[in-house]
Formats: structure tokens, C-alpha cells, sequence
């Protein structure tokens, strides 16, 4: 965390939650919190929740939560720091300057933008030497433009093992620096060279302009095709999509996202400008959160054949998780986007975008593929399999859309189909039904978390591990003896250990243990399931108590699933003897 901890406390306490909040959601007051129409989502009843005790917010709708810091960085679409220091704007404070390590990576981070930049210059002005006249023709062959060409700063590394090395020593970096960048290999004996020898380079350039790697391509069928840099300070695959720089000022309504460079690049020629690539990469969580900032529409583009089209069923779930709207291109007649454009032009890949499917009617076409029409057998299965996906689908009139869809596919009746799709929503009623009352009469009575990768592996123990923590944010105190009393190994939930050792460690090095301190600590998804596990509320009285008796029920399914013995004692012992020793309490 680049902030020092007494300044975010401070921060906190000079921005009130509800005040802050306030200024975008209208709240009512009910009972000690405050309750209004969730800003992260839409929803017609009040699920959107603030605690002034414990300045955090929580929705029970969408699941969001956090301090006040988390709820600026949705509400205005800004990175952590940012969100900091827009709130130390509003009340008026210093952000005080890093300490000398995090200015010395920063430092470090600075040498090395400069130096892919002065890199990616090299390559350019390579490029346009008149002896590489052969090389400009591959990109012309390509369809490029001079002027886009420029636009994405595409360059040539010489076949050479040190035009690189040599050209930016000459600038004053040193191996340590290129290595660090990854512009440059290190062979087994510890020989360094160039890493991009007699490539096309594509540089990739970060959301502020900034360039970070490079990937560079073969202009035969050698392989591998495309060399793309490694991992390094400044660059993170996962976290960057290629062209997003020029693609967040689109003024179109949706981005298109595509696999590859190339496609990119035509795209942008063509006139596409809100065209952006996940690098050859499966699209990941924090990719879709970058595009979120930008657009609410995603149409993806991804190449026809088989890999590609497996690849947007995966990238579908994930921008769906961030609320963007989805549709899928199909490309009729060519392998990729940029290939479509070559032989076809941009006024027919306008229409395919027009054209385009929603992700469901995509769905139901993946689904239909899977079965022979023709055949009766096959033609029920289809139905069934169908409605299936159907019974998923949330709005009504959607379902009914896509269900007629589904009918004309398979030549039966709408009604037919809706049948099939009524029977499938009424076995997912009994499911959840079921799952409620279960959920109710279980003697833990709680719910597993929401995020699903979150899964409680001991909801026993769980349920008492929530409760420690509850206690410990309501009550610092006492959390003293806590490290010898309760491992942090005990915890069977991976979350809600994460968040115990951190409190831990807050409490020793004499930090305040509250929800501030752990923003940019966990994730979105940890954070909002701490909020609301936080949100339950504690015991008024007897709290010392209520902790030993979380603490033997931690240690007692501990015992029982071997991760513990009291010292020298037979595990079965052990658990008999605390049986007995619980029996006086309420088991929890
Ligand atoms: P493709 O193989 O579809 O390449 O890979 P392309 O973009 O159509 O390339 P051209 O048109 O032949 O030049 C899609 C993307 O996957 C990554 C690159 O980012 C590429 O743009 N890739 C592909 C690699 O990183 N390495 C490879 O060897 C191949
Ligand atoms: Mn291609």
C-alpha cells in the first residue's frame, strides 16, 4: 500500500461515509443506519445500506461494500490512489509524500518507461531506414497506412543480437535496465542480447500513454509468430488491453474487443476507433473492470475459428460479471476481423456489428450446434438443453424472445418450447426453495458467501470465525492474547484468515483495526463479503465470553479434522474433554 496507515486513518475520519455518500444516493435513516437506492446497481427497493459505526456501506442486492474510499472508487470510476487523493482534496489535507522505498520503485518504474519509450523510438526510426524498404512493404502488403502506422508507433528490430543493446547504452542505460524491461535475454552462459531480433514491433502502451512491452512479429512462418515482452515492474499482461489509450476517447457507444494486434490496428484504420485486444490472452476480471470504466458494450470480435469462439463463451461470463452489455460477432468468410476488413471493407463489417447477436441468441446457436435438426431424437434433446439456458435468463420478455427463437430453430411451436422452458423454471424454484429452507433449518443458519470462490470449506467453523472477527472490528481490545489463544491456521475460511492475520498485524504494529485499513488489501469481491459479514452485528453484553466460546468451537473442528491436538494428548481425548468443556455454553 503506498499510503502511509495514519494518514488514510485520518482521511477516513475527515469524510464521513454518510456525508460523502450523501452527495449521491439519498438516504433515510432507519434505526442506527442509513439505507438508500444502491448506486452500483439498479433496483427499485432499498438494498443499499450505510453503518455510521462502522463508516462502511453495503448492498444487499449486488453485494458491494466497503469504506469510504472503496465506495469513491466506484461512484467516480477511480484507482485506489486516486480515490485517496480525491478525498483528501474535499477535506482539505496534504497527501504526504511516499517514504524512500516506494520513491526509490518509483524511481526505478520511471528509468524504465523512459526506456521503453526511447526503445520503441529506436524501432520506429529503424523501421523507416531506407534499407528496410522490404519491411515497410510488409506492413503496406498488410493494408496499413503510413498514418496508422504512426498512430500505433509500429517499428522494426534489426536481425541483429545487439542494435538494441548497443543504441541504448549509448542513451545511458545500463543491462540491468534493459533486462529489467525485458528488452534484452540472458543465455545460459549469462550472455545478454536483444530479445526482438528481425521482428515487426508492435509497441503496447498503457491507459496513460505510457509504453510498457512490446510484442514483435515474424514477417515469415517461422515460429514463434508473435514474441511478446515478459512480465516486468511496469508491465502486467492481465492488467492492460492493447490500444485502450486511444480507444477510451471513442465516442462510439460500445468497444469491440478483439484477439490480436493486427486486428486491432485494421479495425482502427477502418474507422473503429473503440477497438481494443486482450493480447492473446483469455480476457481476465481485471480487463473487463478497465473496459467498464469506459463503456457499458462490449461486442466481441474474436477470430471464427474454434479456439477463438470457445474463448468468447468464457470472455461472455466475464464481462457479464461487470454488468456490460455483451454481443458476440460472427465473421462469415474470414479467419479474423482484420482479414474480414482486407476483402470485405468497413461498411460490411458496420453491418455485422449492427447485425450482431445478442449473447443469448449466441447461446442458443452454440447450444442448436451441438445437435442434428434433422433428427427428431436429437431435436427434443435440443429442446431440453435449450430451455435449460433459457430458464436462466432473468427478464421475461427476453425469455420469451429467445424461446420463440429456439421453436423456429427446431421447427416446434413457441408454445411447445415454452412448455419445455416453464418446467425447467419450476424445477429451479424448487431447487432454490429447497436450498432456502435448508439454509434456515440449519443449525449454523447462515448462508454460504455470495462470491462463490469465496466458499466456506467448515461452515461450523465459519460461523464462528465470522463471529471473532466481528467482535475484534466492534471491540480492538480484545484482540489481545488473541495470537496465542487462536492460530491464524485454525481458520478454515482462506478470507476471513486473510482478514484475522491482517488485524493481527495491525493491532501489533499499533494500527486501528477497522475496514479503512484493509482497502487495497483485499479484493473487491473479499471486501464486500467482509462488510457483510461485519454488518451482522455483534452481542451487547458478555463479549469476552462470546469470544472464548468462537475460540473452542474453532479449536473443536480443528481437533476433529486433525489440524490440531492439545499438546501430547490423543486427538479423540482432546475433543472429548472440550466437548465437555463447551457443554457449559451454547455451542455455536
Ligand atoms: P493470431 O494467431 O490470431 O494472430 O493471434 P493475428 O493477430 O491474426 O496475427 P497476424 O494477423 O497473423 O499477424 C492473436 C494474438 O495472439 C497473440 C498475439 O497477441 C496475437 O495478436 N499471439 C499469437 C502471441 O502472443 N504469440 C503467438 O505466437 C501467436
Ligand atoms: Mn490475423
Amino acid at each position: 500500500m503506498p499510503f502511509d496507515r495514519v494518514f488514510l486513518d485520518e482521511l477516513a475520519a475527515r469524510n464521513d461515509i454518510v456525508d460523502i455518500v450523501s452527495q449521491y444516493v439519498q438516504l433515510k435513516k432507519s434505526g442506527a443506519n442509513y439505507f438508500g437506492l444502491c448506486p452500483f446497481h439498479n433496483e427499485k427497493t432499498a438494498s443499499f445500506s450505510v453503518a455510521p459505526d462502522k463508516q462502511i456501506f453495503h448492498c444487499f442486492g449486488c453485494g458491494a461494500g466497503g469504506s469510504v474510499i472503496t465506495f469513491v472508487m466506484k461512484a467516480e470510476g477511480l484507482e485506489f490512489p486516486d480515490a485517496v487523493r480525491f478525498l483528501a482534496g474535499k477535506a482539505g489535507m496534504e497527501v504526504p509524500t511516499q517514504g524512500e522505498a516506494d520513491r526509490q520503485a518509483a524511481r526505478r518504474r520511471d528509468r524504465l518507461y523512459a526506456l521503453c519509450k526511447d526503445a520503441a523510438r529506436f524501432f520506429y526510426d529503424t523501421l523507416w531506414q531506407p534499407e528496410n524498404r522490404a519491411v515497410q512493404q510488409y506492413f503496406f502488403n498488410r493494408g496499413l497506412h503510413r498514418r496508422t502506422m504512426n498512430r500505433f508507433g509500429l517499428g522494426y528490430a534489426p536481425d541483429n543480437f545487439s542494435a538494441l543493446l548497443d543504441a541504448m547504452k549509448a542513451k545511458g542505460y545500463t543491462r540491468e535496465e534493459m533486462l529489467d524491461a525485458g528488452l534484452l535475454s540472458k543465455s545460459e552462459k549469462g550472455r545478454v542480447y536483444d530479445r526482438f531480433r528481425g521482428r515487426v514491433m508492435f509497441p503496447i502502451i498503457d491507459v496513460r500513454g505510457n509504453v510498457i512491452a512490446f510484442g514483435g512479429r515474424v514477417m515469415d512462418d517461422s515460429k514463434p509468430k508473435y514474441l511478446n515482452s515478459p512480465e516486468t515492474p511496469i508491465f502486467h499482461k492481465s492488467r492492460n488491453l492493447f490500444a485502450l489509450n486511444l480507444a477510451k476517447t471513442t465516442r462510439n457507444g460500445y468497444f469491440i474487443l478483439a484477439e490480436g494486434y493486427m486486428d486491432v490496428i485494421a479495425l482502427h484504420q477502418a474507422g473503429f476507433d473503440s477497438a481494443v485486444a486482450s493480447l492473446g490472452t483469455s480476457l481476465t476480471e481485471d480487463q473487463a473492470r478497465m473496459m467498464a470504466r469506459h463503456t457499458s458494450e462490449i461486442v466481441i470480435s474474436y477470430d471464427a475459428d474454434g479456439a477463438g469462439q470457445a474463448a468468447a463463451q468464457r470472455a461472455i461470463d466475464i464481462l457479464g460479471r461487470c454488468d456490460l452489455q455483451v454481443k458476440v460477432l460472427k465473421i462469415p468468410g474470414a479467419k479474423d476481423p482484420d482479414e474480414f476488413l482486407r476483402e470485405k471493407g468497413p461498411d460490411a463489417f458496420r453491418n455485422l456489428i449492427e447485425r450482431s447477436e445478442n449473447h443469448n441468441a449466441y447461446r442458443l446457436e452454440q447450444i442448436a450446434s451441438k445437435y442434428d435438426l434433422e433428427d427428431d431424437e436429437a431435436r427434443v434433446l435440443f429442446l431440453k438443453d435449450a430451455a435449460r439456458m433459457l430458464a436462466g435468463i432473468d427478464s421475461g420478455v427476453e425469455r420469451e424472445v429467445y424461446a420463440s427463437k429456439a421453436a423456429r430453430m427446431a421447427g416446434v411451436t413457441p408454445e411447445a418450447m415454452l412448455v419445455e422452458v416453464k418446467r425447467e423454471l419450476g424445477i429451479r424454484l424448487k431447487k432454490r426453495k429447497t436450498a432456502e429452507r435448508r439454509e434456515i433449518r440449519s443449525p449454523v443458519g447462515m448462508a454460504q458467501p455470495k462470491d462463490r470462490s469465496l466458499t466456506y470449506p467448515d461452515i461450523k467453523s465459519a460461523k464462528a470465525e465470522e463471529g471473532v472477527l466481528r467482535l475484534i472490528f466492534s471491540d480492538q481490545k480484545l484482540v489481545a492474547g488473541l495470537k496465542k489463544d487462536l492460530p491464524a491456521a485454525w481458520f478454515s475460511a482462506p478470507v476471513l484468515r486473510k482478514i484475522y492475520e491482517r488485524a493481527l498485524e495491525l493491532d501489533a504494529e499499533g494500527h486501528m483495526v477497522d475496514v479503512v485499513a484493509f482497502e487495497g488489501y483485499l479484493e473487491p469481491g473479499e471486501m464486500s463479503h467482509l462488510t457483510r459479514v461485519l454488518n451482522e452485528g455483534v452481542p451487547a453484553a458478555e463479549q469476552q465470553k462470546a469470544l472464548l466460546e468462537y475460540i473452542n468451537t474453532i479449536r473443536l473442528q480443528r481437533v476433529k479434522d486433525g489440524t490440531t491436538a492439545e499438546q501430547g494428548e490423543d486427538p479423540l481425548l482432546t475433543f472429548g474433554r472440550m466437548k465437555k468443556q463447551n457443554a457449559g455454553g451454547q455451542t455455536i
